[in-house]
């Protein structure tokens, strides 16, 4: 088996080629078959990317973004920064409309744009330079960010464990390294782990598979596995036959938006996941930058929750349909953990409890 970091190397998210011209990204639909690079030039081919969860994950949404709005911004054939910047802004707004929940996505562009506005006294060629450093601090700050995450989380492993028994965790979607620049954030902790030297066996991760589009099954399956960490898929409604079974120590998810009142948003099904942890007494943790925590939303009912095409639910991987021709079908993308069933939100400045704003406040987000 490669190493870890052998293994960090083989799914990196997403990089800027030493020529600028494009972005690079692993593309996510085709896992865990196929391990693919592909290079998005247009602006058009970084909104499709992002549309259809090529490129996905919170963090790599954002970095994504970032880069590829410096790439586009390179191309910009102007001779002032008034000219210059009407047709960046452009840019900014048609990626922004790219996808509704992840707050990272709008966070990223509108550092990209304060950065642009900050230097606009520079020439044009400046301030795209600025443009390319200030896409790779976000893309390095985010390996930081999600070690400290991982740190933080793997103090709560340590709590929890006892001399010849494996942790058991249950995670949701995927928020591993593949969605980031490289840790993860609900994987952070066990790859954090890994790297003090915890074996594989140590701890026992039950992936949710995470319908519709399986990115639990897909990706976290794939990704933790392949880390040699122990590893179980499960669909979605054995969770909580597996709480009961007293097979679950701690939940770690991550998280697309957390609204100042701590309600966080993630993946379709993660409400559920905290119910059911709440009922059985189990620990349930968002792990988040805190670049993920919107202080401008104040509670989950005003965090846009994104609809997608009703074939994913009755067609996509079935040979063939298997729903009725012309059935109605549910397909909200992401729902919220409502904050009073959060044990804590761990990002890289420390662990938030509640009550989430102050603690936010504590921290300093
Ligand atoms: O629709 P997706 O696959 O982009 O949804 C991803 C999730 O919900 C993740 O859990 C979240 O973005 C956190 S990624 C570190």
């Amino acid at each position: 088996m490669a190493s870890i970091d052998e293994f960090f190397d083989k799914v990196i998210s997403v990089k800027l080629p030493d020529d600028r011209q494009s972005v690079d990204i692993l593309d996510q639909t085709l896992l865990p078959g196929t391990i693919k690079r592909i290079n998005l030039h247009t602006k058009e081919e970084l909104w499709d990317a992002i549309k259809k969860l090529k490129v996905r994950g919170a963090p790599a949404i954002g970095v994504s973004a970032a880069y590829g709005l410096a790439v586009l911004a390179n191309r910009i054939d102007a001779s002032d920064f008034d000219s210059f910047y009407k047709e960046f802004k452009e840019i900014k707004d048609y990626l922004a409309s790219s996808r509704p929940t992840a707050v990272n996505l709008f966070w990223a562009l509108n550092r990209m744009d304060d950065k642009a506005l900050s230097v606009k006294d520079q020439s044009i060629g400046s301030i795209k330079e600025t443009l390319f450093t200030e896409a790779q601090k976000i893309r390095d700050e985010d390996v930081a960010i999600s070690r400290n995450i991982g740190e933080l989380g793997f103090g709560l492993l340590k709590d929890l464990k006892k001399e010849g028994k494996e942790i058991g965790i249950l995670t949701h979607c995927n928020a591993g390294t593949i969605a980031t620049a490289k840790y993860g954030t609900a994987t952070a902790p066990m790859y954090t782990a890994l790297e003090h030297g915890w074996a594989g066996s140590d701890m026992h991760v039950y992936c949710d598979e995470t319908r519709p589009l399986l990115q639990g099954a897909r990706l976290t399956a794939f990704e933790l596995y392949n880390a040699g960490i122990n590893t179980t898929l499960q669909c979605d409604n054995m969770a909580s036959m597996l709480m009961k079974q007293g097979k679950i120590d701690i939940v770690f998810v991550g998280c697309d938006r957390v609204a100042k009142n701590g309600d966080s948003a993630n993946k379709i099904g993660t409400s559920g996941v905290a119910i059911l942890a709440k009922h059985y007494g189990i620990p349930f943790y968002i792990c988040a930058p805190s670049s993920t925590i919107d202080l401008n939303t104040a509670t989950g009912n005003d965090i846009p929750i994104e609809m997608r095409d009703p074939e994913e639910v009755t067609t996509m991987w079935y040979k063939e349909r298997m729903a009725p021709e012309g059935i109605d079908a549910f397909n909200p993308a992401f729902d919220f953990a409502e904050h009073g069933l959060i044990t804590g939100i761990i990002t890289e400045k420390g662990i938030a409890t509640a009550p989430f704003d102050k603690a936010f406040e504590e921290l300093g987000i």
